[in-house]
């Protein structure tokens, strides 16, 4: 089947009727409606399915083993994303297994098709869970502690979906079966609208991590509170995501975003105690930027009488994929440019254990994250050929 015909298949799944586009979420409905799909599709071509201890789902072609060329992607979104976004590395890796078949090859490889959990990080907050989780990068206690925003441990969602947490963690033996990893995913940019290809592969993904800062103050009466005598954690919480965008200007490489900002107890008519701040900064100045951001949102804090907590949530250094793969990909596809990306992937966190590459598909609008990420149908299915042929080429 066509991979922009298995998009369609799944394009009701998880709209946000509130945000626009889709919010699906590691474990909620959507994402468990879309697991459930993908084990139909699997069966359908009869690969044998398996759930790892970290909740990430393997089919393979000709049983598990060693060598294994994999590829994949994953089935959670931001919030309000986009179509694209993960789904398409995962029926570009469906739609590959199908023109393999009909190509008349057969792998000398074991060869996977993997959906790996909560990669966005769009409910626990640590993104690439399921593969930090395998890789070792991201230790089980760290994880099972991890609280979504209802206040559920990912410990406790793990449960409810059939994992053990004991289990949970590092799985050398899994991790040692991937002999090479290709990811295939929608361009977040406009890269290759600019060159006028449908596909590219990775060259780099920038160094990138997620920070909380926590004002507090004193909650209060927004009606009987005099101005000159509150302490409002939201005014130094504006006041520093202003100098988030501040500070990041002046560093030329660096993008750093607020996104998301949790007042509480979030009513119209009361001074907030507490405010969160999420900060997402990117780019090889990121130490210094974020001391800079910390720096003065302590000094917007006391001048409000209130206080500041800065909390690392994650960390990803700057990845350089296997430049021999890269090269090996890109002349197998005709000597495709090889494009750098600002944002995180599964293959990134795998490329420190195997030698691991992304193809990226032409988007039009530059945009995700956001309902307008697209790409065209005839570049999804040209995107799924070239996964094939590459796929085809590893795994001989
Ligand atoms: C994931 O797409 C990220 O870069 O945050
Ligand atoms: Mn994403
Ligand atoms: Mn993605």
């Amino acid at each position: 089947m066509t991979a922009s015909g298995l998009l369609a298949d799944i394009a009701d799944v998880g709209r946000d009727r509130t945000r626009g586009g889709y919010s699906r979420h590691v474990f909620d409905t959507a994402e468990l409606d879309l697991r459930e799909w993908f084990a139909g599709e699997a069966r359908r071509r009869g690969l044998d399915l398996e759930q790892d201890r970290n909740g990430n789902l393997w089919a393979w072609w000709g049983g598990p083993g060693p060598d294994a060329v994999v590829t994949g992607s994953h089935l959670d979104s931001v919030p309000g994303g986009g179509a694209f976004d993960g789904p398409l590395g995962v029926v570009s890796a469906l739609s590959a297994v199908d023109i393999m078949r009909e190509r008349g090859v057969t792998p000398a490889k074991p060869l996977a098709v993997v959906v790996f959990g909560e990669e966005e990080g769009g409910r626990f907050g640590v993104p690439c869970l399921g593969s930090r989780l395998s890789t070792g990068s991201l230790p089980a206690e760290k994880a099972l502690r991890l609280r979504d925003p209802d206040g559920v441990t990912f410990a406790d969602a793990a449960r409810r979906s059939g994992l053990d947490p004991e289990r949970i963690g590092a799985d050398p033996e899994l991790v040692g079966r991937i002999g090479r990893f290709v990811e295939l995913h929608v361009e977040q940019g406009r890269g290759l609208v600019d060159l006028g290809g449908p596909v590219a592969v990775g060259s780099t993904v920038i160094a990138h991590g997620r920070w909380r800062l926590t004002f507090a103050g004193q909650g209060n009466h927004a009606g009987a509170t005099p101005m000159d005598d509150r302490r409002d954690p939201m005014l130094p919480a504006a006041e520093t995501v202003a100098a988030v965008r501040r500070i990041a200007a002046s560093a030329p490489a660096t993008r750093a975003t607020v996104g998301r900002l949790a007042p509480n107890p979030g009513g119209t008519n009361v001074i907030a105690s507490t405010v969160d701040v999420w900060l997402d900064a990117r780019g090889p100045d990121v130490p210094s930027v974020v001391r800079d951001v910390e720096a003065a949102a302590r000094a917007a804090a006391e001048a409000e009488g209130c206080t500041v907590e800065l909390r690392e949530e994650s960390w990803s250094d700057e990845v350089v994929f296997d430049p021999a793969l890269r090269d090996e990909l890109s002349a197998e596809l005709g000597d495709v440019p090889a494009l750098p990306t600002g944002a995180g992937h599964d293959a990134a966190v795998l490329s420190a254990h195997v030698p691991a590459a992304m193809l990226y598909v032409r988007n039009p609008t530059g945009v995700s994250h956001a309902p307008e990420e697209f790409a065209e149908a005839s570049d999804v299915d040209a995107g799924a050929e070239a996964l094939a042929t590459v796929l085809a080429r590893l795994s001989r």
